[in-house]
Order: structure tokens, then C-alpha cells, then sequence
């Protein structure tokens, strides 16, 4: 009985963490801040902010990433969730005043942006929900300036197994392995790819790949 009402709970929160949506969906976005927190500082860290670029936040969340990103000329978040988009809002509103930040509601897999419009791109904890990575890379290529650059963070599959609030029912687990093989099948080649573990707290395992998108040589 307790197992049966432990398996559905975590379903519940898998599936606030594919889209989060009011209440639970704020409280989800609550912990994934101080849990990403690592995550994020290892991302923001290997796109290299410069003050001319332009960034996507690729699954935004609550806009913790793009706090982190105000070397950046212009950053813009994206995000399926309505209560996301209104999170990032929230916590990032001077930068949206300013200027610097818009929030965009849509769909990673149809980015719906035109050619050439983003130096660099974060994917932090979005791979998960993605069952097709080449087309992701594929929609990230089109509207990616020349030398761009994508930064991806999962947490390792081995890290993962025992997590009931993550478990295959919602989120498709990565190896280093699969991550390798899925930015091959995305022709991103050995020489513009690199995939990096980093060691979080509780003894967990974060891989973050990052990848050279329309290399100008
Ligand atoms: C686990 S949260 C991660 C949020 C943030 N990147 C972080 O690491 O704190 C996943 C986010 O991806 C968004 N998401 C999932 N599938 C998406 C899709 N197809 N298009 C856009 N956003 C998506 C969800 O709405 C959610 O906000």
C-alpha cells in the first residue's frame, strides 16, 4: 500500500518536472533552484559568456540559469510551462525591464526563432524530456550564429536509478555513453564535442556536454 502510494507521488512530482503547472508546479521550481545549483554554475561557466552575445535558455524553468547570465548582451527563456515563464519572469524582472531578458513560451522541439539569432545555447536538466536529440540539434543549428556554442547538463543515469520522482515512466535517463551517442547522431563531430563529469553533492554524478554548432572551419 505504502509502496503503491510512494511510486504514484512520484510520478506526480516526474511529471511536474516535465511541465510544471500552478501550485506544485511553483513548489517543484522551488527545489529545482537549489538543487540545480551546481548544474547551473557548470553550464553557465562552459558557454564562455561574452558581452555581445545573444543566449536561449533552452526549457528555462524558473529563470535560476539566466540569473547567472548577465555578462551576456541579451538573453531569452524559454519554456513549455505558463507557470515557468511566469517564475522567470518573477525572479528575473529588472533584467525584462531593462531590456536584456524576454521569456518565450514554446516548444524546444519547433524553436520559434529565424536564422542566425543566438551565439549560445543552455539546455540544463532538458534532455530528459527529449526523445529525439538530432532534431533538437537539428532546430538549435538553424537559428544559431556561425562557432555557436551548446552547453547540456543531465544528471548520470547511475545517479538517477533510484530516484522515484525521476524515474523511466517520465524521464529518459542518460549514460555518458548515450549522451556521446546521441550528439553522434546528431553529427556533432569528436573534435567539437566534449562531455565532462562533474561530482555533485550526495555523491551524484552531473555529465555536462558541450558542443560546436555551425563550426565556421
Ligand atoms: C526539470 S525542469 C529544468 C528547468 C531548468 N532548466 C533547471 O535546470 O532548473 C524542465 C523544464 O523543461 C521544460 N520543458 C520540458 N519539455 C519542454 C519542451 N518540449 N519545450 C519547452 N520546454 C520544455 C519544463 O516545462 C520545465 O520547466
Amino acid at each position: 500500500m505504502i509502496e503503491r502510494w510512494k511510486a504514484q507521488a512520484g510520478l506526480a512530482v516526474g511529471r511536474q518536472l516535465r511541465h510544471p503547472s500552478g501550485a506544485s508546479g511553483r513548489l517543484v521550481g522551488t527545489v529545482m533552484r537549489f538543487a540545480n545549483r551546481k548544474p547551473i554554475q557548470a553550464v553557465v561557466g562552459s558557454l564562455d559568456l561574452q558581452p555581445t552575445d545573444r543566449v536561449l535558455d533552452i526549457g528555462c524553468g524558473d529563470g535560476s540559469a539566466i540569473a547567472m547570465m548577465s555578462r551576456a548582451n541579451h538573453v531569452v527563456g524559454l519554456d513549455q510551462s505558463d507557470t515557468m515563464i511566469a517564475a522567470a519572469w518573477r525572479r528575473n524582472r529588472a533584467a525584462v525591464r531593462c531590456g536584456r531578458l524576454s521569456l518565450r513560451k514554446g516548444d524546444m522541439m519547433a524553436l520559434p526563432f529565424g536564422p542566425k539569432a543566438f551565439d549560445k545555447f543552455a539546455a540544463i536538466n532538458i534532455l530528459y524530456f527529449c526523445d529525439d536529440v538530432p532534431t533538437l540539434i537539428a532546430g538549435i543549428r538553424r537559428i544559431a550564429r556561425p562557432d555557436a556554442r551548446l552547453a547540456v547538463y543531465v544528471t548520470a543515469a547511475e545517479s538517477m536509478h533510484d530516484w522515484g520522482f525521476a524515474t523511466t515512466a517520465t524521464h529518459r535517463h542518460f549514460t555518458r555513453e548515450l549522451l556521446v551517442q546521441e550528439l553522434e547522431r546528431s553529427s556533432v563531430p569528436e573534435s567539437d564535442r566534449s562531455v565532462e563529469e562533474i561530482a555533485l553533492p550526495g555523491g551524484l554524478t552531473g555529465l555536462v556536454a558541450t558542443a560546436r554548432i555551425n563550426p565556421r572551419d
